[in-house]
Protein backbone atom coordinates (compact mmCIF):
# COMPACT_ATOMS: atom_id res chain seq x y z
CA UNK A 1 0.00 0.00 0.00
CA UNK A 2 1.33 3.62 -0.73
CA UNK A 3 0.22 5.50 2.53
CA UNK A 4 0.50 9.06 1.45
CA UNK A 5 -1.59 8.39 -2.37
CA UNK A 6 -4.29 10.45 -1.35
CA UNK A 7 -1.82 13.52 -0.35
CA UNK A 8 -3.21 16.32 -3.27
CA UNK A 9 -0.31 18.32 -5.58
CA UNK A 10 -1.89 21.36 -3.54
CA UNK A 11 -1.14 19.56 -0.41
CA UNK A 12 2.37 18.76 -1.44
CA UNK A 13 2.89 22.62 -2.20
CA UNK A 14 1.31 23.98 0.86
CA UNK A 15 3.94 21.32 2.96
CA UNK A 16 6.83 22.49 0.97
CA UNK A 17 6.27 26.05 1.59
CA UNK A 18 6.00 25.51 5.41
CA UNK A 19 9.06 23.35 5.23
CA UNK A 20 10.92 26.55 3.62
CA UNK A 21 9.19 28.77 6.00
CA UNK A 22 10.49 26.60 9.14
CA UNK A 23 13.78 26.73 7.44
CA UNK A 24 13.74 30.12 7.70
CA UNK A 25 13.07 30.59 11.33
CA UNK A 26 16.09 30.36 13.83
CA UNK A 27 16.97 27.25 15.34
CA UNK A 28 14.41 25.36 13.34
CA UNK A 29 17.02 24.53 10.18
CA UNK A 30 15.63 20.86 9.66
CA UNK A 31 12.08 19.24 9.03
CA UNK A 32 10.50 18.71 11.99
CA UNK A 33 11.04 14.22 11.58
CA UNK A 34 14.55 15.13 11.90
CA UNK A 35 14.81 16.83 15.08
CA UNK A 36 15.30 15.50 18.07
CA UNK A 37 16.96 15.74 21.15
CA UNK A 38 20.86 15.11 23.02
CA UNK A 39 21.46 11.83 25.08
CA UNK A 40 23.82 10.70 26.79
CA UNK A 41 24.16 7.27 28.74
CA UNK A 42 27.52 6.41 31.12
CA UNK A 43 28.35 3.97 33.66
CA UNK A 44 28.51 7.58 36.43
CA UNK A 45 25.55 10.02 37.13
CA UNK A 46 28.67 12.50 37.45
CA UNK A 47 29.74 11.96 34.06
CA UNK A 48 26.63 11.95 32.49
CA UNK A 49 25.66 15.21 33.59
CA UNK A 50 28.84 17.34 32.48
CA UNK A 51 29.01 15.54 29.60
CA UNK A 52 24.66 17.62 29.32
CA UNK A 53 26.29 20.46 30.93
CA UNK A 54 28.79 20.97 27.38
CA UNK A 55 26.51 19.93 25.57
CA UNK A 56 24.52 23.05 27.13
CA UNK A 57 27.12 24.95 26.91
CA UNK A 58 27.33 24.81 23.26
CA UNK A 59 29.97 21.52 22.74
CA UNK A 60 28.55 18.91 19.95
CA UNK A 61 28.80 15.33 20.89
CA UNK A 62 32.88 15.39 20.41
CA UNK A 63 33.07 18.11 23.30
CA UNK A 64 30.93 16.37 25.41
CA UNK A 65 32.69 12.71 24.40
CA UNK A 66 35.98 14.27 26.38
CA UNK A 67 34.02 15.60 29.14
CA UNK A 68 32.51 12.11 29.77
CA UNK A 69 35.96 10.39 29.40
CA UNK A 70 37.59 12.87 31.57
CA UNK A 71 35.45 12.81 34.47
CA UNK A 72 35.29 9.05 34.42
CA UNK A 73 38.82 9.03 34.90
CA UNK A 74 38.08 10.87 37.83
CA UNK A 75 34.86 9.14 39.33
CA UNK A 76 35.29 5.75 38.15
CA UNK A 77 38.76 5.37 38.78
CA UNK A 78 38.80 1.44 38.55
CA UNK A 79 37.77 0.82 35.26
CA UNK A 80 39.40 3.45 32.47
CA UNK A 81 42.05 6.81 33.12
CA UNK A 82 44.45 9.15 31.78
CA UNK A 83 46.61 5.63 32.38
CA UNK A 84 44.87 3.61 29.74
CA UNK A 85 43.23 3.96 26.72
CA UNK A 86 40.04 3.07 24.47
CA UNK A 87 38.50 3.24 21.72
CA UNK A 88 36.43 6.51 20.79
CA UNK A 89 34.11 6.09 17.96
CA UNK A 90 32.68 8.74 15.68
CA UNK A 91 29.61 9.47 13.55
CA UNK A 92 29.66 13.44 12.36
CA UNK A 93 26.55 14.20 11.05
CA UNK A 94 27.39 16.86 8.34
CA UNK A 95 28.46 14.73 6.31
CA UNK A 96 28.17 10.98 7.46
CA UNK A 97 31.75 10.45 8.46
CA UNK A 98 32.11 7.31 10.47
CA UNK A 99 35.85 7.02 12.26
CA UNK A 100 37.38 5.09 14.88
CA UNK A 101 40.19 6.82 17.22
CA UNK A 102 42.37 4.41 18.24
CA UNK A 103 43.78 5.59 21.43
CA UNK A 104 44.84 1.96 22.63
CA UNK A 105 47.80 1.38 24.70
CA UNK A 106 51.19 1.01 23.01
CA UNK A 107 53.65 -1.83 24.34
CA UNK A 108 56.73 -0.27 25.40
CA UNK A 109 60.11 0.02 23.32
CA UNK A 110 62.21 -2.64 25.88
CA UNK A 111 59.02 -4.77 25.83
CA UNK A 112 59.84 -8.58 24.62
CA UNK A 113 57.33 -11.50 23.75
CA UNK A 114 58.76 -13.46 26.66
CA UNK A 115 58.49 -10.97 29.17
CA UNK A 116 56.33 -12.78 31.37
CA UNK A 117 58.09 -16.01 31.18
CA UNK A 118 60.10 -17.74 33.75
CA UNK A 119 63.38 -19.23 33.18
CA UNK A 120 61.59 -22.20 32.30
CA UNK A 121 59.63 -20.34 29.97
CA UNK A 122 56.56 -20.72 32.05
CA UNK A 123 53.81 -17.50 32.66
CA UNK A 124 54.73 -15.82 35.79
CA UNK A 125 51.33 -15.74 37.44
CA UNK A 126 50.34 -11.74 38.09
CA UNK A 127 53.40 -10.12 36.01
CA UNK A 128 51.56 -8.88 33.36
CA UNK A 129 48.49 -7.79 35.85
CA UNK A 130 49.92 -6.04 38.84
CA UNK A 131 52.65 -4.06 39.25
CA UNK A 132 54.17 -1.58 37.06
CA UNK A 133 55.57 -4.06 34.20
CA UNK A 134 51.49 -4.60 33.46
CA UNK A 135 51.40 -1.35 32.08
CA UNK A 136 51.38 0.00 28.21
CA UNK A 137 52.03 3.19 27.23
CA UNK A 138 48.69 5.33 27.73
CA UNK A 139 46.63 6.41 24.92
CA UNK A 140 43.62 8.22 26.97
CA UNK A 141 45.22 11.46 27.27
CA UNK A 142 46.44 11.40 23.52
CA UNK A 143 43.15 10.48 22.17
CA UNK A 144 40.89 13.52 24.47
CA UNK A 145 43.11 16.57 22.72
CA UNK A 146 42.93 14.54 19.44
CA UNK A 147 39.34 14.34 19.77
CA UNK A 148 38.66 17.93 21.09
CA UNK A 149 41.24 19.33 18.45
CA UNK A 150 39.68 18.01 15.45
CA UNK A 151 35.97 17.35 16.12
CA UNK A 152 35.26 19.49 18.89
CA UNK A 153 33.94 22.92 19.14
CA UNK A 154 34.82 24.36 22.42
CA UNK A 155 38.72 24.84 23.84
CA UNK A 156 39.95 21.25 25.48
CA UNK A 157 40.03 23.65 28.69
CA UNK A 158 36.32 23.87 28.84
CA UNK A 159 35.77 20.13 28.36
CA UNK A 160 38.45 19.30 30.76
CA UNK A 161 36.85 21.80 33.64
CA UNK A 162 34.05 19.12 34.92
CA UNK A 163 36.92 16.74 35.31
CA UNK A 164 39.17 18.72 37.00
CA UNK A 165 36.76 19.97 39.28
CA UNK A 166 35.90 16.57 40.64
CA UNK A 167 39.53 16.06 40.90
CA UNK A 168 40.26 19.13 43.04
CA UNK A 169 36.73 18.46 45.06
CA UNK A 170 36.38 15.12 45.27
CA UNK A 171 33.57 12.48 44.33
CA UNK A 172 31.40 10.00 46.69
CA UNK A 173 32.10 6.39 47.11
CA UNK A 174 29.30 4.10 45.51
CA UNK A 175 28.66 0.50 46.22
CA UNK A 176 30.44 -0.03 42.52
CA UNK A 177 33.34 1.43 43.79
CA UNK A 178 33.40 -0.68 47.13
CA UNK A 179 33.29 -3.85 45.28
CA UNK A 180 35.76 -3.17 42.83
CA UNK A 181 38.21 -1.75 45.59
CA UNK A 182 37.66 -5.12 47.50
CA UNK A 183 38.27 -7.23 44.66
CA UNK A 184 41.65 -5.25 44.15
CA UNK A 185 42.37 -4.89 47.65
CA UNK A 186 45.58 -6.54 47.71
CA UNK A 187 47.35 -5.52 44.44
CA UNK A 188 46.33 -1.12 46.10
CA UNK A 189 47.36 -2.47 48.99
CA UNK A 190 51.09 -3.05 47.55
CA UNK A 191 51.20 0.40 46.38
CA UNK A 192 51.24 3.00 49.03
CA UNK A 193 50.48 6.14 46.57
CA UNK A 194 47.55 4.11 45.27
CA UNK A 195 46.65 3.34 48.57
CA UNK A 196 46.72 6.74 50.17
CA UNK A 197 44.27 7.53 47.30
CA UNK A 198 42.00 4.72 46.74
CA UNK A 199 41.78 3.24 50.17
CA UNK A 200 40.54 4.72 53.72
CA UNK A 201 43.28 3.83 56.38
CA UNK A 202 44.33 0.77 54.31
CA UNK A 203 40.87 -0.86 53.72
CA UNK A 204 37.82 -0.31 51.05
CA UNK A 205 36.36 3.10 52.17
CA UNK A 206 32.81 3.41 53.19
CA UNK A 207 30.13 4.63 50.99
CA UNK A 208 29.72 8.69 50.55
CA UNK A 209 33.84 8.58 51.74
CA UNK A 210 34.87 11.57 49.37
CA UNK A 211 38.08 10.57 47.18
CA UNK A 212 39.97 13.55 46.37
CA UNK A 213 43.27 13.39 43.79
CA UNK A 214 44.84 16.68 43.72
CA UNK A 215 47.72 15.23 41.69
CA UNK A 216 45.29 14.24 38.71
CA UNK A 217 43.75 17.43 39.38
CA UNK A 218 47.43 19.31 38.23
CA UNK A 219 47.87 16.67 35.78
CA UNK A 220 44.49 17.32 33.69
CA UNK A 221 45.28 20.81 34.14
CA UNK A 222 48.61 19.96 32.24
CA UNK A 223 46.73 19.06 29.75
CA UNK A 224 44.20 21.86 29.57
CA UNK A 225 47.12 23.76 28.96
CA UNK A 226 49.78 22.74 27.15
CA UNK A 227 47.99 19.59 25.52
CA UNK A 228 49.23 16.63 24.78
CA UNK A 229 52.74 18.13 25.63
CA UNK A 230 51.18 18.11 28.90
CA UNK A 231 51.03 14.67 29.87
CA UNK A 232 53.67 12.85 27.34
CA UNK A 233 56.63 15.50 27.67
CA UNK A 234 57.65 18.09 30.85
CA UNK A 235 56.97 17.24 34.18
CA UNK A 236 54.38 15.11 34.14
CA UNK A 237 56.35 12.40 31.55
CA UNK A 238 59.20 13.00 33.92
CA UNK A 239 57.10 11.63 37.38
CA UNK A 240 55.69 9.23 35.03
CA UNK A 241 58.68 7.27 33.87
CA UNK A 242 60.67 7.66 37.08
CA UNK A 243 57.33 6.41 39.04
CA UNK A 244 57.12 3.45 36.67
CA UNK A 245 61.09 2.57 36.39
CA UNK A 246 61.11 3.09 40.39
CA UNK A 247 57.98 0.20 40.67
CA UNK A 248 60.20 -2.18 38.33
CA UNK A 249 58.45 -0.80 34.83
CA UNK A 250 60.04 -0.25 31.52
CA UNK A 251 58.81 2.44 30.51
CA UNK A 252 61.17 5.47 29.13
CA UNK A 253 60.35 9.09 28.16
CA UNK A 254 61.29 8.04 24.01
CA UNK A 255 58.02 5.80 24.84
CA UNK A 256 55.43 8.90 25.82
CA UNK A 257 56.92 10.93 23.01
CA UNK A 258 56.42 8.73 20.63
CA UNK A 259 52.57 7.59 21.41
CA UNK A 260 50.54 8.05 18.41
CA UNK A 261 46.73 8.05 18.17
CA UNK A 262 45.72 6.04 15.06
CA UNK A 263 42.37 7.18 13.17
CA UNK A 264 41.03 3.91 11.54
CA UNK A 265 38.26 2.94 9.22
CA UNK A 266 35.87 1.17 11.25
CA UNK A 267 34.80 -2.61 10.54
CA UNK A 268 31.09 -2.54 9.21
CA UNK A 269 28.79 -4.98 8.25
CA UNK A 270 24.72 -6.04 7.11
CA UNK A 271 22.35 -7.72 9.12
CA UNK A 272 18.48 -7.54 8.47
CA UNK A 273 18.68 -4.37 6.70
CA UNK A 274 20.45 -2.59 9.22
CA UNK A 275 24.26 -1.61 9.14
CA UNK A 276 26.75 -2.91 11.88
CA UNK A 277 29.37 0.06 12.34
CA UNK A 278 32.00 -0.80 15.62
CA UNK A 279 35.11 -0.83 16.68
CA UNK A 280 38.56 -2.18 13.59
CA UNK A 281 41.37 -4.26 14.71
CA UNK A 282 43.10 -3.88 17.32
CA UNK A 283 40.15 -4.23 19.01
CA UNK A 284 38.53 -7.84 17.73
CA UNK A 285 34.90 -6.49 18.11
CA UNK A 286 33.84 -5.73 15.04
CA UNK A 287 35.27 -8.57 13.54
CA UNK A 288 34.06 -11.05 15.35
CA UNK A 289 30.47 -9.16 16.09
CA UNK A 290 29.78 -9.22 12.18
CA UNK A 291 31.28 -12.87 11.91
CA UNK A 292 28.42 -14.08 14.61
CA UNK A 293 25.90 -11.96 12.58
CA UNK A 294 26.83 -13.17 9.46
CA UNK A 295 26.17 -16.76 10.17
CA UNK A 296 23.09 -16.42 12.45
CA UNK A 297 21.68 -14.56 9.35
CA UNK A 298 21.72 -17.39 7.44
CA UNK A 299 18.85 -19.32 10.48
CA UNK A 300 15.33 -18.06 10.72
CA UNK A 301 15.84 -17.03 14.21
CA UNK A 302 12.20 -15.73 15.14
CA UNK A 303 10.96 -18.73 14.01
CA UNK A 304 13.00 -20.91 16.33
CA UNK A 305 12.77 -22.62 19.65
CA UNK A 306 14.57 -20.91 21.92
CA UNK A 307 17.05 -23.68 22.85
CA UNK A 308 17.54 -23.78 19.20
CA UNK A 309 18.11 -20.44 19.01
CA UNK A 310 20.45 -20.48 21.68
CA UNK A 311 22.24 -23.54 20.29
CA UNK A 312 22.97 -21.83 16.95
CA UNK A 313 23.93 -18.09 18.54
CA UNK A 314 26.41 -20.42 21.02
CA UNK A 315 28.13 -22.14 17.62
CA UNK A 316 28.43 -18.36 15.77
CA UNK A 317 29.99 -17.27 19.03
CA UNK A 318 32.65 -20.49 19.76
CA UNK A 319 33.33 -19.62 16.11
CA UNK A 320 33.64 -15.91 16.15
CA UNK A 321 36.34 -16.72 18.90
CA UNK A 322 38.44 -19.52 17.91
CA UNK A 323 38.82 -17.01 14.93
CA UNK A 324 39.85 -13.87 17.10
CA UNK A 325 42.41 -16.19 19.02
CA UNK A 326 44.03 -16.82 15.78
CA UNK A 327 43.92 -13.88 13.47
CA UNK A 328 43.19 -11.03 15.45
CA UNK A 329 46.49 -8.77 16.87
CA UNK A 330 47.64 -5.10 16.10
CA UNK A 331 47.21 -4.11 12.22
CA UNK A 332 50.01 -2.22 12.32
CA UNK A 333 52.37 -4.83 12.82
CA UNK A 334 50.12 -8.19 11.74
CA UNK A 335 48.35 -8.65 8.74
CA UNK A 336 44.44 -9.33 10.01
CA UNK A 337 41.51 -10.44 7.53
CA UNK A 338 39.18 -8.42 8.34
CA UNK A 339 37.51 -8.56 5.01
CA UNK A 340 37.96 -11.93 4.66
CA UNK A 341 36.42 -12.54 7.99
CA UNK A 342 34.14 -10.02 7.81
CA UNK A 343 32.51 -11.81 4.86
CA UNK A 344 29.58 -13.32 3.38
CA UNK A 345 31.05 -16.63 2.20
CA UNK A 346 33.28 -17.37 4.95
CA UNK A 347 30.20 -17.07 7.66
CA UNK A 348 28.39 -19.72 5.33
CA UNK A 349 31.88 -22.03 4.93
CA UNK A 350 32.41 -22.08 8.68
CA UNK A 351 28.51 -22.58 9.22
CA UNK A 352 28.38 -25.44 7.68
CA UNK A 353 30.15 -27.03 10.09
CA UNK A 354 27.63 -26.59 13.16
CA UNK A 355 25.19 -29.43 13.44
CA UNK A 356 21.47 -28.60 14.53
CA UNK A 357 21.09 -31.17 17.30
CA UNK A 358 25.41 -31.24 18.57
CA UNK A 359 27.66 -28.90 20.64
CA UNK A 360 30.73 -28.67 18.42
CA UNK A 361 34.02 -29.55 21.00
CA UNK A 362 36.11 -27.02 21.03
CA UNK A 363 39.19 -29.12 21.37
CA UNK A 364 38.44 -30.16 17.90
CA UNK A 365 39.43 -26.81 17.13
CA UNK A 366 42.59 -26.79 19.30
CA UNK A 367 44.54 -25.95 22.52
CA UNK A 368 42.87 -25.66 26.01
CA UNK A 369 42.37 -22.48 28.51
CA UNK A 370 40.82 -21.38 32.20
CA UNK A 371 37.83 -19.30 33.64
CA UNK A 372 38.86 -16.23 35.09
CA UNK A 373 36.48 -13.10 35.96
CA UNK A 374 37.06 -9.50 36.80
CA UNK A 375 34.35 -6.55 35.98
CA UNK A 376 35.46 -2.75 35.36
CA UNK A 377 36.41 -0.83 31.81
CA UNK A 378 33.80 1.77 31.04
CA UNK A 379 31.23 2.61 28.05
CA UNK A 380 29.26 5.52 27.19
CA UNK A 381 26.75 6.62 24.66
CA UNK A 382 26.54 10.50 22.82
CA UNK A 383 23.94 11.43 20.50
CA UNK A 384 23.44 15.31 20.45
CA UNK A 385 20.79 17.23 18.68
CA UNK A 386 22.77 17.73 15.62
CA UNK A 387 23.04 13.76 14.79
CA UNK A 388 26.78 13.32 15.63
CA UNK A 389 26.88 10.80 17.84
CA UNK A 390 30.08 9.18 19.71
CA UNK A 391 30.31 5.18 21.35
CA UNK A 392 33.35 5.15 23.44
CA UNK A 393 34.67 2.22 25.11
CA UNK A 394 37.58 2.93 27.32
CA UNK A 395 39.62 0.97 29.86
CA UNK A 396 42.74 0.56 32.44
CA UNK A 397 41.95 -3.24 32.04
CA UNK A 398 41.13 -5.17 35.40
CA UNK A 399 39.51 -2.78 38.41
CA UNK A 400 42.15 0.18 38.92
CA UNK A 401 44.74 -1.28 36.66
CA UNK A 402 48.10 -2.66 37.61
CA UNK A 403 47.26 -0.76 40.95
CA UNK A 404 50.30 2.06 40.97
CA UNK A 405 50.12 5.26 41.00
CA UNK A 406 53.45 7.22 39.93
CA UNK A 407 54.32 9.46 42.56
CA UNK A 408 53.10 13.13 41.70
CA UNK A 409 51.08 12.09 38.79
CA UNK A 410 47.48 11.00 40.21
CA UNK A 411 47.40 8.61 37.62
CA UNK A 412 46.57 5.44 37.48
CA UNK A 413 48.63 2.43 35.28
CA UNK A 414 46.87 0.28 33.44
CA UNK A 415 47.45 -3.37 32.89
CA UNK A 416 46.62 -3.76 29.06
CA UNK A 417 49.83 -5.54 28.84
CA UNK A 418 47.79 -8.49 29.51
CA UNK A 419 45.56 -8.57 26.85
CA UNK A 420 48.70 -10.08 24.87
CA UNK A 421 49.04 -13.45 24.46
CA UNK A 422 52.12 -13.80 26.98
CA UNK A 423 52.69 -17.61 25.38
CA UNK A 424 50.61 -19.19 22.81
CA UNK A 425 47.57 -21.08 23.94
CA UNK A 426 48.17 -19.95 27.87
CA UNK A 427 44.81 -17.69 28.87
CA UNK A 428 44.92 -14.62 30.26
CA UNK A 429 42.83 -12.68 33.10
CA UNK A 430 39.67 -13.33 31.02
CA UNK A 431 40.66 -17.14 29.93
CA UNK A 432 41.28 -16.01 26.66
CA UNK A 433 43.66 -17.70 24.27
CA UNK A 434 46.24 -16.34 21.69
CA UNK A 435 48.53 -17.11 19.16
CA UNK A 436 51.58 -15.33 17.33
CA UNK A 437 48.81 -12.24 16.03
CA UNK A 438 48.81 -11.21 19.37
CA UNK A 439 52.04 -11.99 20.72
CA UNK A 440 54.24 -9.10 22.56
CA UNK A 441 56.30 -6.56 19.82
CA UNK A 442 57.55 -3.35 21.09
CA UNK A 443 55.12 -0.45 19.96
CA UNK A 444 52.45 -2.80 19.24
CA UNK A 445 49.08 -2.90 20.86
CA UNK A 446 47.34 -5.59 22.56
CA UNK A 447 44.33 -7.16 20.91
CA UNK A 448 41.30 -6.10 22.65
CA UNK A 449 37.41 -7.47 22.78
CA UNK A 450 36.02 -3.32 23.28
CA UNK A 451 33.19 -2.81 21.03
CA UNK A 452 31.43 0.66 20.79
CA UNK A 453 28.78 0.39 18.02
CA UNK A 454 26.45 1.83 15.86
CA UNK A 455 23.49 0.18 14.45
CA UNK A 456 21.56 1.65 11.76
CA UNK A 457 18.78 1.17 9.42
CA UNK A 458 16.05 3.53 7.64
CA UNK A 459 14.21 3.89 10.95
CA UNK A 460 16.16 4.49 13.63
CA UNK A 461 19.94 4.49 14.53
CA UNK A 462 21.46 2.93 17.95
CA UNK A 463 24.27 3.59 19.63
CA UNK A 464 25.74 0.85 22.03
CA UNK A 465 28.84 -0.98 24.29
CA UNK A 466 29.42 -2.26 27.67
CA UNK A 467 32.58 -3.22 29.98
CA UNK A 468 33.10 -7.12 30.34
CA UNK A 469 36.54 -8.09 29.12
CA UNK A 470 35.37 -10.79 26.66
CA UNK A 471 32.27 -10.80 27.10
CA UNK A 472 31.67 -7.35 25.92
CA UNK A 473 31.25 -8.55 22.15
CA UNK A 474 28.84 -11.23 22.79
CA UNK A 475 26.69 -8.58 25.15
CA UNK A 476 26.97 -6.41 22.03
CA UNK A 477 25.64 -9.17 19.86
CA UNK A 478 22.15 -10.17 22.23
CA UNK A 479 21.86 -6.13 22.18
CA UNK A 480 21.67 -6.04 18.30
CA UNK A 481 19.68 -9.32 17.71
CA UNK A 482 17.16 -7.46 20.57
CA UNK A 483 17.00 -4.11 18.56
CA UNK A 484 16.77 -6.35 15.66
CA UNK A 485 13.69 -8.00 17.70
CA UNK A 486 11.55 -4.84 18.19
CA UNK A 487 13.25 -4.15 21.79
CA UNK A 488 14.56 -0.81 22.98
CA UNK A 489 17.30 0.50 24.54
CA UNK A 490 15.67 -0.96 28.54
CA UNK A 491 15.55 -4.43 26.96
CA UNK A 492 19.10 -4.23 25.55
CA UNK A 493 20.48 -2.78 28.99
CA UNK A 494 18.75 -5.21 31.18
CA UNK A 495 18.59 -8.78 29.05
CA UNK A 496 20.25 -11.94 30.91
CA UNK A 497 23.45 -12.57 29.26
CA UNK A 498 25.38 -16.02 27.93
CA UNK A 499 28.82 -16.39 26.69
CA UNK A 500 30.80 -18.60 24.86
CA UNK A 501 34.24 -17.60 23.68
CA UNK A 502 35.22 -21.17 22.45
CA UNK A 503 37.76 -21.73 25.02
CA UNK A 504 37.13 -22.63 27.58
CA UNK A 505 34.08 -24.87 26.02
CA UNK A 506 31.49 -23.55 28.47
CA UNK A 507 28.24 -21.51 28.47
CA UNK A 508 28.64 -19.08 30.55
CA UNK A 509 25.81 -17.24 32.01
CA UNK A 510 24.07 -15.05 34.44
CA UNK A 511 21.79 -17.48 36.47
CA UNK A 512 18.67 -15.81 35.36
CA UNK A 513 19.69 -16.42 31.56
CA UNK A 514 17.90 -19.78 31.03
CA UNK A 515 15.15 -21.61 32.35
CA UNK A 516 15.42 -25.03 33.13
CA UNK A 517 13.75 -26.37 29.90
CA UNK A 518 15.78 -24.72 27.55
CA UNK A 519 19.21 -25.84 29.94
CA UNK A 520 17.85 -29.50 29.87
CA UNK A 521 17.35 -29.14 25.97
CA UNK A 522 20.79 -27.19 25.28
CA UNK A 523 22.51 -29.79 27.81
CA UNK A 524 20.73 -32.67 25.57
CA UNK A 525 22.41 -31.02 22.50
CA UNK A 526 26.34 -31.41 24.71
CA UNK A 527 26.66 -27.91 25.82
CA UNK A 528 28.58 -27.22 29.31
CA UNK A 529 27.28 -24.34 31.38
CA UNK A 530 28.74 -22.79 34.34
CA UNK A 531 26.36 -20.26 36.13
CA UNK A 532 28.29 -17.03 37.16
CA UNK A 533 27.01 -15.69 41.45
CA UNK A 534 27.63 -12.30 40.06
CA UNK A 535 26.20 -10.12 36.68
CA UNK A 536 28.55 -8.76 34.11
CA UNK A 537 28.58 -5.88 31.88
CA UNK A 538 27.35 -2.51 32.35
CA UNK A 539 25.52 -1.65 29.05
CA UNK A 540 25.14 2.15 28.30
CA UNK A 541 22.86 2.44 25.28
CA UNK A 542 20.81 5.18 22.81
CA UNK A 543 18.16 4.63 20.31
CA UNK A 544 16.97 7.43 17.78
CA UNK A 545 13.80 6.56 16.06
CA UNK A 546 14.61 8.68 12.79
CA UNK A 547 10.88 8.90 11.88
CA UNK A 548 9.58 10.07 14.76
CA UNK A 549 12.23 11.71 16.46
CA UNK A 550 11.88 10.20 19.38
CA UNK A 551 15.64 9.47 21.64
CA UNK A 552 15.74 6.58 24.32
CA UNK A 553 18.14 5.94 26.52
CA UNK A 554 19.44 3.16 29.00
CA UNK A 555 21.97 2.56 31.55
CA UNK A 556 22.83 -1.21 32.95
CA UNK A 557 20.44 -1.70 35.60
CA UNK A 558 23.07 -4.05 37.08
CA UNK A 559 25.05 -1.25 38.10
CA UNK A 560 24.80 2.31 38.69
CA UNK A 561 25.12 4.63 35.63
CA UNK A 562 22.59 7.07 34.11
CA UNK A 563 21.15 8.24 30.83
CA UNK A 564 19.49 11.04 30.44
CA UNK A 565 17.84 12.30 27.43
CA UNK A 566 17.60 16.26 27.09
CA UNK A 567 13.80 18.34 27.51
O1 LIG B 1 40.48 -4.33 25.87
C1 LIG B 1 39.93 -5.28 26.41
O2 LIG B 1 39.32 -6.13 25.79
C2 LIG B 1 39.97 -5.40 27.92
N1 LIG B 1 41.12 -4.72 28.41
C3 LIG B 1 38.70 -4.89 28.49
C4 LIG B 1 38.66 -5.13 29.97
C5 LIG B 1 37.33 -5.09 30.57
O3 LIG B 1 36.32 -4.90 29.94
C6 LIG B 1 37.29 -5.34 32.04
N2 LIG B 1 36.00 -5.73 32.48
N3 LIG B 1 35.71 -6.86 32.77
Amino acid sequence: MIRHAHITYTGLLIGAFLLLLLGTLPGCSKTAHQSHPAAIASAHPLATKAGMEILAAGGNAFDAAVAVSAVLAVVEPHGSGLGGGGFWLLHRASDGFNVMVDGREQAPLAAHRDMYLDADGKVVPGLSVDGALAAGIPGEPAALVHIADRYGRLPLAQSLAPAIHFARKGFPVDAHYRRMADFRLDALSADPVAAEIFLEDGAVPEEGHVIVQTDLANTLQAIARRGRKGFYEGDVARLLVEGVTAAGGIWTQEDLGKYQVVERKPVSGEYMGYTITSAAPPSSGGVALVTMLNILADYPLPEMSVADRTHVMIEAMRRAYRDRSEFLGDPDFVNVPVKRLTGKIYARAIATTIKPHRATRSASFGVPGTLAGGDSTTHFSVLDADGNRVAATLSINYPFGAAVVPPGTGVLLNDEMDDFSAKPGVPNVYGLVGAEANAIEPGKRPLSSMSPTFVENKDGVAILGTPGGSRIITMVLLGILDLVDGNGPESWVSLPRFHHQYLPDVVQHEEDAFDAATLQLLRAKGHTFKPHQSTWGNMQAIYLDKNTGKVSAASDPRVSGVAIVAE
